[in-house]
């Protein structure tokens, strides 16, 4: 297949939300009218948010599941649409931040009547950092919820973005009738059923036409052409270039575990979509058409099996053609290495693939080379930016309970980090290492694998730091007066970037008063720009 012609099938997506709105329901509908699954269940939950998280079995399972449904490809309408998962556990929330770089558009789903929560606020935080195109899905529409107009504003208020409702629920709850397509001018009537895979859309151009009021009873018509009257005066047209640039977040309404609405929304996304966009570079900025291939690691996977240390790296192409069994050069260990196993994932399988495409993520066997955020280029010395790493909220102290095993543990919390699982911070000077996370779960799973995998025993001391904040100056006399007041509080990350590590918020502002040549970033996305 030639590049380009690849380049405009293919839709890579996530889909985002807070846990208990519907993404596993969504995704596993997307499946099903995708054909890559034919019947419901086939997706298991990937969560284990409804198990006590001290059950580690659990999180042993949640791994395996994870890796099998880390991107879910099937062909629909002539594109291939790959679906990259998100956990949604929230511990794992910094997972699918980084899962999230390697996305060209997400779809959010938002519970009816629970609206915009937490968890949706701050992942939403992070597709506005890059842009990301944003459809928005309102879920459980079979279930009484908020008011359509009341949820349009709180989306807007609370997510920072412009919407534009495509569809329009007609009652709600009980009285739940379907939605009215605004985008295609047609009626999609309300069924509960749990197993249809098309969705019949009736056609009706004037809103004026009778078979409407037939249709939905007149009390409902009646109310539907007040509401789109409303909605034509508040929300200007759907601007697809404004989509594209994130400023405006299209609006569904459906009920997921009914397949109602989702294929609307399948068909609008494989429309207005964008095909795979390109990355920023140290160097400069790399398009998918440019013939030379490039990628990025994202993720990175611990074999299942504890006797095998090997691990798989999740690669997303950037740009140009990648193929099995080439040598390719990663630019950090400025090394070439070729990949004779190379995977890719359609829904539950996995399979040796021989190229892929941008757009495509691909699964290559790593045997601890991997990074997160290392680059594969043909050769070019760059490195793609923005694979931020963000301050954790919880960190502890390190401490070895078995001497003769330090190389053990020193091995396994650096391969263990690499992997994302969690971020490490050397004090400086010496060697105590403060591990930081966002959730308590990930010091469960450090410590069993630390145990399982490299036969070192830990222990973890909490430590009550607020936030790790990434130093940059040009200011070199304040950075030296800086270290030797705050010098309790300085570490090194593990690429050796200096990090303030504030007790209090409090703390922290009171160090930007006093050096105010110095920036504090909370994340760590500045990094390529100052080396
Ligand atoms: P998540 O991945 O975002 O955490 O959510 P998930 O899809 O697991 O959905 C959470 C719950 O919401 C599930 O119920 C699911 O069946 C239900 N749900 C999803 N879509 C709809 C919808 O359109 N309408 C209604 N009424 N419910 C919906 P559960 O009882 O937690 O699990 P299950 O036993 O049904 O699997």
């Amino acid at each position: 297949m030639k590049n380009q012609e690849a380049i405009e099938k293919r839709r890579t997506f996530g889909i985002i939300a807070h846990p208990d709105a519907g993404k596993t329901t969504l995704t596993e509908k997307l499946l099903l009218f995708g054909g890559a699954i034919q019947t419901a269940g086939a997706v298991k939950n990937n969560k284990i948010k409804k198990t006590a998280t001290s059950d580690f079995m659990e999180i042993e399972k949640q791994r395996g599941i994870s890796v099998a449904t880390s991107v879910m490809a099937f062909e629909y309408g002539g594109k291939q649409v790959n679906i990259l998962d998100t956990p949604g556990h929230k511990d794992f929330a910094e997972d699918t931040y980084r899962t999230l770089t390697a996305v060209d558009s997400v779809i959010l789903v938002i519970d009816c009547a629970n609206g915009v929560e937490t968890q949706t606020e701050k992942l939403m935080e992070v597709c506005r950092m890059r842009n990301t195109p944003v459809i928005i899905f309102v879920n459980k529409m079979d279930r009484e919820g908020k008011d359509a107009f009341t949820l349009l504003d709180e989306l807007e208020d609370k997510l920072d973005i412009k919407v534009r409702p495509l569809t329009w629920p007609i009652g709600m709850g009980d009285r739940f009738k379907g939605v009215y397509n605004i985008y295609k001018k047609g009626l999609n009537l309300f069924q509960a059923n749990k197993t249809k895979k098309a969705e019949e859309i009736i056609a009706i151009q004037d809103l004026a036409d009778p078979q409407l009021d037939e249709l939905v009873t007149p009390k409902f018509a009646e109310e539907l052409r007040e509401e789109l009257d409303i909605i034509d005066g508040v929300y200007d047209t759907f601007d697809r270039e404004k989509y594209l640039s994130g400023e405006i977040a299209p609006v569904f309404f459906g009920s997921a575990v009914n397949n109602f609405g989702v294929q609307e929304l399948l068909d609008t996304f494989i429309e207005i979509s964008p095909s795979p966009i390109g990355r920023e570079t140290d160097l400069r900025f790399v398009s998918p058409s440019d013939d030379k291939f490039s990628g990025f690691v994202f993720k990175i996977h611990a074999n299942l099996d504890p006797k095998h240390r090997d691990r798989i790296a999740f690669l997303r192409i950037v740009s140009g053609k990648f193929e099995r069994n080439k040598f390719y050069s990663h630019v950090r260990l400025a090394k070439n290495f070729k990949f004779p196993n190379p995977t890719s994932f359609m829904a539950q399988d996995k399979s040796v693939i021989d190229e892929a495409f941008p757009g495509d993520v691909i699964g290559l066997y790593d045997t601890g080379n991997f990074k997160i955020g290392d680059t594969l280029t043909e050769g070019e010395k760059m490195m793609f930016k923005g694979i931020p790493s963000f301050s954790p909220e919880i960190f502890m102290e390190l401490e070895n309970l078995d001497p003769l095993k330090s190389k053990q543990l020193d091995k396994g919390i650096h391969q263990l980090t690499d992997e994302g699982v969690a971020q490490m911070f050397v004090m400086q000077p010496g060697n105590r290492k403060i591990v930081g996370t966002v959730g308590m779960l990930q010091f469960e799973v450090i410590q069993h694998r630390l145990i399982n995998e490299y036969g070192a025993n830990c222990r973890f001391v909490p430590k009550n730091y607020y936030k790790a904040c990434w130093i940059t100056t040009t200011n070199e006399e304040q950075l030296e007066s800086f270290k030797r007041a705050k010098g309790n509080y300085l570490a090194k990350d593990k690429d050796d970037n200096l990090v303030f590590l504030a007790e209090t918020q409090f703390l922290l502002t009171m160090a930007e008063q006093d050096y105010p040549d110095l920036t504090f970033h909370k994340t760590s996305e500045f990094k390529l720009e100052v080396k």
